[in-house]
């Protein structure tokens, strides 16, 4: 097996900050996360029309907000006053909507590492890599681990590097296509992240023999999550954070 990348990464993250346990993407799912002795969560973050990376998942406002219409058409002091943790439950009524850097202060105050899925706005794929990647770098200055940046979009992961090549990148896909190598290879990737479900054992074998990590997700069965860890996979993205956590 060739040298592996480097990986300061712990093996178990706590998808969207809180998994289920919290409304997705915000503040207090990160304390969540933290609370369930998670060392290390995944989010989402898009741009809004002013250019501030904030963390929403979908491109519209309508599911985890009381906001409507398209997230990136909106400035960020619009955004920040909408609610998104009303639609989870009364408890977390009025949780606004989070920019990168707050939820780096936190993260960053809190000892834990970052996996910032890059996650943009349908048409606005190169920008968002750019500029999402260029605030992660300030927002992580001088941190011992730095956040490992993921996407879906390969014009994202593009701009990514060329802003910051110093930050890791990992390739989001459902299934390894047959040129995975070869995107991999173009955007300098430390690790690829897979569907869960598309994981064998053999398929793990094949990533680390290519010289790649390998991430899994979003993996909620404690049974299925051991049989992954014990193939070697070198994370297991959950929503489960109370049955899959590393305490
Ligand atoms: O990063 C893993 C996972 O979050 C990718 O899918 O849709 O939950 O962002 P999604
Ligand atoms: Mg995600």
């Amino acid at each position: 097996m060739p040298n592996l990348p480097e990986w300061p990464y712990p093996r178990l993250v706590a998808h969207r900050g809180g998994g289920s346990l919290a409304p997705e993407n915000t503040l207090n799912a990160m304390r969540c996360g933290s609370l369930h002795g998670f060392k290390m969560v995944e989010f989402d973050v898009k741009l809004t029309a002013d250019q501030h990376s904030i963390l929403l998942h979908d491109a519209t406002l309508e599911r985890t907000t009381n906001g409507a219409g398209t997230a990136g058409d909106w400035t960020l002091s619009e955004l920040e006053k909408l609610d998104a943790g009303s639609w989870y439950s009364d408890a977390f009524a009025g949780e606004p909507i989070p920019t990168l850097t707050a939820i780096a202060q936190f993260t960053l105050a809190h000892g834990m590492d970052s996996n910032v899925e890059i996650k943009p706005t349908p048409g606005m794929e190169s920008l968002t890599g750019a500029l999402v990647a260029r605030q992660a770098l300030k927002d992580w200055a001088g941190s011992k681990s730095p956040p490992l940046l993921s996407s879906f979009s390969v014009a994202s992961l593009k701009a990514a590097m060329i802003e910051a090549p110093e930050l890791p990148r990992a390739y989001l896909i459902d299934v390894l296509p047959e040129n995975w190598q070869d995107i991999l290879a173009e955007l300098k990737c430390v690790s690829v992240h897979l569907k869960h479900t598309s994981v064998t054992h053999a398929v793990v074998r094949k990533v680390h023999d290519a010289g790649h990590r390998l991430a899994v997700w979003t993996v909620n069965d404690p049974v299925r999550a051991q049989e992954l860890l014990s193939w070697g996979v070198d994370a297991v993205i959950t929503d489960a954070i109370d049955r899959i956590s590393p305490v």
